[in-house]
Order: structure tokens, then C-alpha cells, then sequence
């Protein structure tokens, strides 16, 4: 088994994605996030808003995920500059994107390849209860243009003067020819955005800082250096709106890959939306007297994918376990060494054992003092070593053991996951000691 199985069996086994509708056989290129998943997600998702939003003049909006189709055909998605070349294999069937196939072969079987066609990858659907009568219209292809088309709404109930910047967060659409390598290319996935508005002789600068930005955010998460670099995409190559791209890519189990774009929009944006809406979305500058369209620059990046770089880097395998215990010997341990402030569950609770009514009922009171400031989980099933193992396949950073000391001198085991080292502390001081652990 490669990591990106080990990975996929993991998540389905832990509750962490599951593919969609999987009791009719699925749902291509469509995933389901279990609890554990949510609350990476949702970590992931979090530290990515509080470093954007610990700047100045940027602000956060939830704009909708449909909007009138003219936004679309104004934003150029309509047209061939988001598409994919789709080719077919003529004996096994399969799809691919154009530029999958090398000597015009099936990678899958060898069988020859149709020419190729240009297949848009906006999702099209309709708003209207008549089909015949409804508007055609598309589910947000990228969260952004939610941001431009309230551009002046933002600038003006917020009273703000360039540059600023607007964050969202939310869900994205596209119809991949061929999704694959399970969450890293999705038709649904959610999208992370900072569109940066700034003068148009600063565009370039601005582009640079938020380049070395958003590659030290990686580092700083503790991603591996070796494993993240800046691409840099050259003419021709970049996306329809974007005079010039750099790619922040990742050294997946498959390969390198983009996991973040960094788009320098230009005016592609405002200007188009003016011409299209009718609507002036110039900026007036009263302390210039200048009148332009402010030009964009653009962060963005999939929390799926993210999530998936997250596993990667965390998932480690220990044959023969750490503990090296008889039961152990014969296993392959699972070590997820998430960064603390990431783990889906930051502490464990078990009692010694389950049979001895007096520690499990210390160990439910200990549970319901931490749940109220951690995500927690109570697990009594099986021996302890087992349970540790079972808390560090899910990345648990703290577990705390409940024993018969616990109740002569209330203070209780806590097991880090990394190192295995144990300390006793008091009970009444756990919530403060995991808070300064955890450093929340
Ligand atoms: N607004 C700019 C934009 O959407 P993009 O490079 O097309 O740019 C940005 O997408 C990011 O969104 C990608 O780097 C990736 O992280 C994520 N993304 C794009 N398509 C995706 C897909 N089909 N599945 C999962 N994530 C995707």
C-alpha cells in the first residue's frame, strides 16, 4: 500500500472523510468529512482566518454560492479560458484531462486516445421551480467573485480607503473530467480566499509580500521545507485572469503539486464586472485626485487539499510499535503527529479499567471539567496500551489516565503522544496545565 492508500484507509476507519453516498456506490470526485474530519476542517479553516485577519484592513465575508449567471460570463468562466481538454480512451473508455496523456496512449491500458474537446468546468444549474421557464445558472466555480461583485458595497458601508483586503471562506464547484487522488481534485471542495485590492503601481510588491507570506505560513504549520516550493508560471501557462502566478506546490505521494495559487489579477476583475454590470467600480482617491480600477492580488487555496497535505506530513508508521509490548510486536503502529493546535481531539480520558465503578466515575468527572475547554473523548474499551495506540492514530496529543492513585491523591496520569512521557498532575490544575501545553 502507497501513503495516499494508507492515508484513504485511515480516514475511512477513523471517521475522517468518507466517500459520498456510498451506500449507492458513490458519488465520483465527491467526499463526506466524518467528525474527526470536520474538526480538522474546521482547525485548519481557523488558523488560516486568524493569521489573515491579525492584519490590518482586511475583513471577512459570506456572499452566496449562486449568483446571477452574468457574474460568470463577465469573470471569463464561461468561456474556454476554464475548460479542460477532455480525451477519451477508445478501448477501456476512461476520461483524462489533456494533459495526462503522453504518446497518445491510455495511461490505464494502452489503448488509443480521441482527439481532444475543450469541456467547461462550471456546474450548471437551474433556479426556478419550471425547468422549461427557470435561469440557467452556475454554482460558484471559485468564492472570489462573491468579493468583487461587493466590491463598493464593502468599500463603502466599511468606509475604507486602498489597499484593504477581503477574505471568504466557503464551498466551490467544478465538473473535473477526472477527479482523483481521493481530495486533492474534487468537484465540491472549499476554497480559503484573500483578494488584496491595491493600487495599481503597488500591484506588484503586494504580489511579492503575500508570495513570502503564504509560504512561511506553511513553514510555520511545521511543514517539511524540502517538501513545499514556489512555482512560478509562465505565459501561456497561467490562468485566464492573471498577468502573473506563482504556485505554491507540495511534494505529494504522486508527485508535486499545486496546492495554493497566488494570482496577480490586475484590473481583469473590476473592470470587467464595470463593463458587464454597468456599474463604475472605479476607485476615487480624494487626497490624489486620482480615478482607477484598484488592481488584485489574490491568495488562494483548497482546505481540502490542505487537510490532505496535513496527513501526509503527519502520518508516520511504526512497525512493531513503540511500546514494543507482546501484543504490540505483531502490529503496525499508526503515529498522525499533527501540530497540537490542529489535532480533531486534544485530549483522551480513560479509566485504568472499566470494572471498578469508583474510576470510571472519576474519569466521566475529570471528562465533563475538560470538555467545556477541549476537544476531548472518553474511551474505557480495552487495555491501555491499546487505547493510547487507538488516540495516537488520531493524532490525541494528551491522554490521561485515571488509576488508583487518582483517588487517594487526586492528580492523574497525562501521556504525551510524541515522546510517550508521563506526569502526574493534579486534577485541579489540568484544565491550566493542557492550556499551556496546547498553548491556547
Ligand atoms: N480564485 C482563484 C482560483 O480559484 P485556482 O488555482 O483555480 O484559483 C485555487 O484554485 C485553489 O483551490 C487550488 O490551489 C486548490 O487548492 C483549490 N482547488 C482548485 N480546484 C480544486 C479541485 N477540483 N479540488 C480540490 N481543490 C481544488
Amino acid at each position: 500500500m502507497d501513503l495516499t492508500q494508507k492515508i484513504i484507509s485511515l480516514c475511512k476507519r477513523r471517521g475522517i472523510v468518507f466517500p459520498s453516498s456510498e451506500i449507492y456506490e458513490g458519488f465520483g470526485g465527491v467526499y463526506d468529512f466524518g467528525p474527526l474530519g470536520f474538526e480538522l476542517k474546521k482547525n485548519i479553516k481557523n488558523v488560516w482566518l486568524e493569521a489573515i485577519l491579525n492584519q490590518e484592513n482586511i475583513f471577512p465575508l459570506d456572499s452566496a454560492i449562486l449568483m446571477n449567471p452574468l457574474v460568470w460570463k463577465a469573470s471569463g468562466h464561461l468561456s474556454a479560458g476554464f475548460s479542460d481538454t477532455l480525451v477519451e480512451c477508445k478501448s477501456c473508455h476512461k476520461r483524462f484531462k489533456g494533459e495526462e496523456i503522453k504518446n497518445n496512449e491510455c495511461p490505464g491500458c494502452g489503448g488509443k486516445i480521441t482527439p481532444p474537446r475543450k469541456f467547461n468546468l462550471m456546474m450548471k444549474t437551474f433556479v426556478g421551480p419550471v425547468e422549461s421557464e427557470a435561469t440557467t445558472t452556475y454554482l460558484r466555480g471559485e468564492t472570489c467573485q462573491g468579493i468583487y461583485i461587493n466590491f463598493l458595497n464593502i468599500l463603502n458601508s466599511m468606509r475604507l480607503k486602498i489597499p484593504f483586503g477581503v477574505v471568504q471562506i466557503g464551498k466551490a464547484f467544478r465538473n473535473e473530467i477526472n477527479p482523483k487522488n481521493f481530495i486533492f481534485r474534487t468537484r465540491e471542495f472549499e476554497q480559503m480566499e484573500l483578494e488584496w485590492f491595491c493600487h495599481p503601481k503597488e500591484a506588484d510588491r503586494w504580489f511579492e509580500y503575500f508570495k513570502k507570506q503564504r509560504l512561511d505560513w506553511y513553514f510555520n504549520l511545521g511543514k517539511k521545507k524540502e517538501n513545499l516550493r514556489n512555482k512560478e508560471i509562465p505565459e501561456g501557462k497561467m490562468a485566464h485572469y492573471a498577468k502573473r502566478q506563482t504556485d505554491i506546490e507540495y511534494h505529494f505521494p504522486f508527485g508535486w503539486e499545486e496546492i495554493e495559487g497566488i494570482h496577480h489579477r490586475g484590473d481583469w476583475d473590476l473592470s470587467n464586472h464595470s463593463k458587464h454590470s454597468g456599474e463604475d467600480l472605479h476607485y476615487f482617491d480624494d487626497e490624489t485626485g486620482e480615478r482607477y480600477f484598484p488592481f488584485i492580488i489574490e491568495t488562494s487555496v483548497g482546505v481540502e487539499r490542505a487537510l490532505f497535505v496535513l496527513l501526509c506530513e503527519s502520518f508516520e508508521e511504526i512497525k512493531g510499535g513503540r511500546t514494543k509490548t507482546t501484543e504490540s510486536k505483531k502490529e503496525e503502529e499508526v503515529l498522525l503527529k499533527l501540530p497540537k493546535a490542529l489535532a480533531p481531539i486534544k485530549v483522551a480520558v480513560f479509566p485504568l479499567v472499566r470494572n471498578k465503578p469508583e474510576l470510571v466515575k472519576k474519569a466521566k468527572e475529570v471528562y465533563q471539567l475538560l470538555k467545556p475547554c477541549f476537544t476531548c473523548q472518553y474511551d474505557e474499551l480495552g487495555s491501555i496500551g491499546r487505547r493510547y495506540r487507538r488516540g495516537d492514530e488520531i493524532g490525541i496529543p494528551y491522554a490521561l489516565t485515571i488509576d488508583f492513585e487518582t483517588l487517594s491523591k487526586d492528580d492523574v496520569t497525562v501521556r504525551d503522544r510524541d515522546t510517550m512521557s508521563q506526569e502526574r498532575v493534579k486534577t485541579n490544575e489540568i484544565v491550566k496545565y493542557l492550556k499551556n501545553q496546547l498553548g491556547s
